[in-house]
């Protein structure tokens, strides 16, 4: 202090005593005791505009920059959904070569959907969290939650069904698990995104009531009961303006009506407009190409709409700081809540228990559709042949499929899972078709050889030859992660089976007598043969543990209990989608993009179905065990729910009140057993067009054999709701409502009458 004059010493010290915290003597925005707003706000006025720019935009592949003047760190992001994608090049999709970083590949989320068990969608956030912050990762770029409005819907298996309350159900655990390691979600892939065709070049035209009661809700409970600290926009449009940068989409419903604080995140490549990307609610672009970007030899990430435009038009003053002070003050949030956050996680990476939890959440969700004669669990005896066919039994899925492609430790597929849990029994497998023979996907191989030379009428004969003198025979065949599969980037042009897989199992099903069949997808496929075969298992992409979770259920070491995210419907024509302009869009003169039509409205899935009366092979909901259960005693409590008519889209009291609904479950088999209980609702006749049903509670409920459990159910006030789309609110129609309680969307139980004045 010598050469400083007394007043300026004071002044000095006065403003290191606001910027630092009285304990610590550190700077405010580096203390972790300090709440996390009171950081973002002593951070923010720290930065310079560049800095500020710099936090906008991506720097790599999957990370943006940090303020390393000041300690903050980088932003790194990584897919998702149900897995940590391996580490990729700085500026490559190709992964780099690393050898640590496969991971554990978890379930694909139809299949997390398929538990109906938020348990799971805890146990799976919690996991995959742990995976990214071992990781380094600040973002986990997922879950996805875009509702399966067309069965061929490419990326289907990303997501988590048809239904927005069971989406909404399984979307809030799953996210507060991947939070509670420090790891933001990023839900996506907000909004209307419900298929692959065209995704960049089609605009979503949908009225308010389904956007708001099918398509939105599910992206509502995450941000507002799971609390998301990051979501993505989607590639396509929405009302015209892309949704990267949609400005109903991101500024009026999730910032404004939802309040949400988090940063919004735009899908890879999907930011479009300089301007846009400015003040419409994005605040983050990462991407693959940006315009004029294209062939950039070096520094291309200047480029990006949020870069060099935007600290241009700050310096000329055409646009002001006010937008960029909300990005930034969001982006600090973010980076306060997961790498500076004052709770120190460190993850776990690839542990036993990560695989037993994948294992456990696969098995939970493979459905058991079919099981005449009870040919199901397996019945051979020690020293007897079970004769496996089909590509699906041996191909390894984790890779492939896009942006979700991952690199595991090790997968474990359903052909050496079954010579695992049966020792005893000789286990022959035919391949019976060929399908797709790829082994690599951004440069991570399966390193299976999958080459053939037989030709179709040879596997045939080859597969029948092998049936003769079988105990048993099991098909395990589907779909896959190629293009024109379940695959990113690509819809499927048919609901059959492809590779002539339907003649095929036609052709067995006429040899074999108790043929099972198991369907590995992630979507909806049709099942013309599914009444000339025995047994039926809709399988999914289970993971690194897919097979042995697979063995567990057609062993019967586990009782099947997943029940269908999605419809299985007898073909696409009996669908709701009907024209050209609904599925995949059309052109229409004067429009510089394609357009899709909703016109099926809130007709989406079962809805559709049901109030059709349109019969379905497998409806939403169903789902066998091995044992079975009777209900009884349904009672609907005397609880209040306060209603005075209508209730604005952000109002607190829509969520006031509920009636509770109990009914008794006994398990009458043998063998103990998981029940979904599942309540839907049938509004009172006249009025507005309603479905016939609307799936609002379930339970999954744990019986003993033998004895009975009690699924107790809530109804909120919301679950009477429709939205008008006259006056924007949420309103409740009076008259007699009924209560269904079922096992599934068509095989219900038990119904109770409730009157709404
Ligand atoms: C996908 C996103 C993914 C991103 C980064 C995009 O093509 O649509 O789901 O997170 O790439 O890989």
């Amino acid at each position: 202090m010598k050469n400083i004059s007394l007043p300026i010493a004071v002044a000095i010290s006065l403003l290191v005593a606001a910027c630092s915290s009285p304990q610590s003597g550190v700077p405010v925005y580096l203390d972790p005791a300090r709440p996390v707003e009171v950081r973002v706000q002593d951070a923010l006025k720290r930065l310079s505009t560049e800095e500020k720019v710099a936090l906008t935009h991506a720097q790599s592949k999957f990370s943006s920059a940090g303020v390393p003047r000041l300690g903050i760190p980088e932003v790194w992001c990584t897919d998702g959904p149900h897995g940590i994608r391996p580490e990729v090049l700085w500026d490559d999709w190709d992964q780099a070569g690393w050898t640590n970083d496969s991971c554990t590949a978890f379930p694909a989320l139809s299949c997390l959907a398929a538990t109906w068990d938020r348990d799971m969608g805890l146990l799976f956030g919690r996991c995959i969290g742990a995976e990214a912050r071992y990781r380094r990762k600040d973002v986990l770029l997922g879950p996805g939650v875009n509702i399966c409005r067309t069965p061929l819907n490419g990326r289907n298996f990303e997501y988590m069904g048809e239904d927005p309350f069971l989406a909404s159900s399984m979307v809030v655990p799953y996210v507060k698990g991947v939070q509670e390691n420090g790891v933001a979600a990023c839900v996506k892939h907000f909004a209307v995104n419900n298929q692959e065709i065209r995704r960049t070049a089609t605009n979503s035209v949908v009225a308010d009531r389904p956007l708001y009661e099918i398509y939105l809700p599910a992206f509502r409970a995450a941000v507002v009961q799971g609390g998301a600290w990051a979501i993505m926009g989607s590639y396509n449009l929405y009302n015209g303006e892309f949704n990267c940068h949609n400005k109903h989409l991101l500024c009026d419903i999730l910032k404004g009506e939802w309040g949400f604080d988090g940063v919004v995140i735009s899908d890879w490549g999907g930011c479009r407009d300089d301007d846009q990307a400015i003040t419409n609610g994005l605040d983050m672009e990462f991407g693959t190409w940006t315009n004029g970007l294209r062939g950039a030899p070096s520094d291309s990430y200047n480029n990006y709409h949020l870069a060099r435009p935007y600290l241009e038009r700050l310096r000329s003053g055409r646009i002001g700081t006010e937008e960029l002070d909300d990005k930034a003050s969001r982006i600090l949030r973010l980076i306060f809540r997961t790498s500076m956050s004052p709770e120190k996680h460190y993850g776990s990476f690839n542990s036993p228990e990560h695989y037993q939890a994948a294992r456990t959440i696969a098995a939970a969700g493979t459905v058991l559709l079919k099981n005449e004669g009870n040919v199901l669990p397996l019945n051979v005896p020690e020293g007897g042949k079970l004769l496996v066919v089909g590509e699906n039994a041996v191909k390894k899925m984790v890779v492939g499929g896009g942006s979700s492609n991952l690199k595991t430790k090790y997968e474990i597929n359903p052909l050496e899972a079954l010579q695992e849990a049966l020792p005893g029994v000789t286990i022959e497998w035919e391949r019976g078709y060929v399908g797709d023979t790829s082994t690599s996907y951004n440069k991570v191989d399966t390193g299976q050889d999958l080459s053939e030379s037989r030709s179709a009428q040879q596997l045939l004969a080859d597969a029948l030859s092998a049936a003769q003198g079988a105990d048993a025979v099991i098909f395990i065949g589907g779909l896959n992660k190629s293009a024109g599969q379940d695959n990113e980037g690509t819809d499927r042009s048919s609901l059959e089976l492809p590779y002539g897989q339907g003649e095929l199992i036609e052709a067995l099903a006429e040899a074999v007598p108790n043929l099972i069949v198991v369907n590995i997808s992630g979507s909806p496929v049709s099942m013309p043969w599914a009444g000339k075969v025995k047994g039926i298992v809709q399988g999914w992409y289970g993971g690194s543990e897919s097979g042995r979770a697979l063995a567990d259920v057609l062993t019967g070491a586990v009782n099947p209990s997943g029940r269908l995210p999605f419809t299985l419907p007898v073909s696409f024509d009996d669908g709701p989608l009907k024209t050209e302009r609904q599925y995949p869009g059309i052109q229409v003169e004067g429009e510089k993009w394609w357009q899709e039509y909703y016109d099926e409205g809130v007709f989406v899935g079962y809805r559709w179905y049901a109030t059709q009366g349109i019969p379905v092979q497998f409806p939403f909901g169903h789902g066998l065990s091995y044992t079975s259960f009777d209900y009884s005693g349904a009672r609907l409590s005397k609880g209040t729910l306060k209603c005075s008519g209508s209730y604005t889209v952000d109002s607190p009291s829509l969520d006031e009140g509920v009636l509770t609904v109990t009914v008794n479950v006994a398990n009458t088999g043998a063998l103990d057993g998981n029940e979904v209980v599942q309540l839907y609702v049938q509004a009172p006749e006249g009025g507005v067009e309603r479905p016939v049903r609307e799936l609002r509670g379930f339970e999954k409920l744990f019986v003993e054999a033998g004895k009975s459990g009690k699924a107790s159910i809530t109804l909120p006030l919301q679950s009477f709701t429709r939205f008008d789309e006259a006056s924007h609110k949420w309103v409740v129609d009076p008259g007699e409502w009924t209560i269904l309680l079922g096992s599934s969307s068509e095989d219900i139980r038990a119904a109770q009458k409730l009157n709404i004045k």
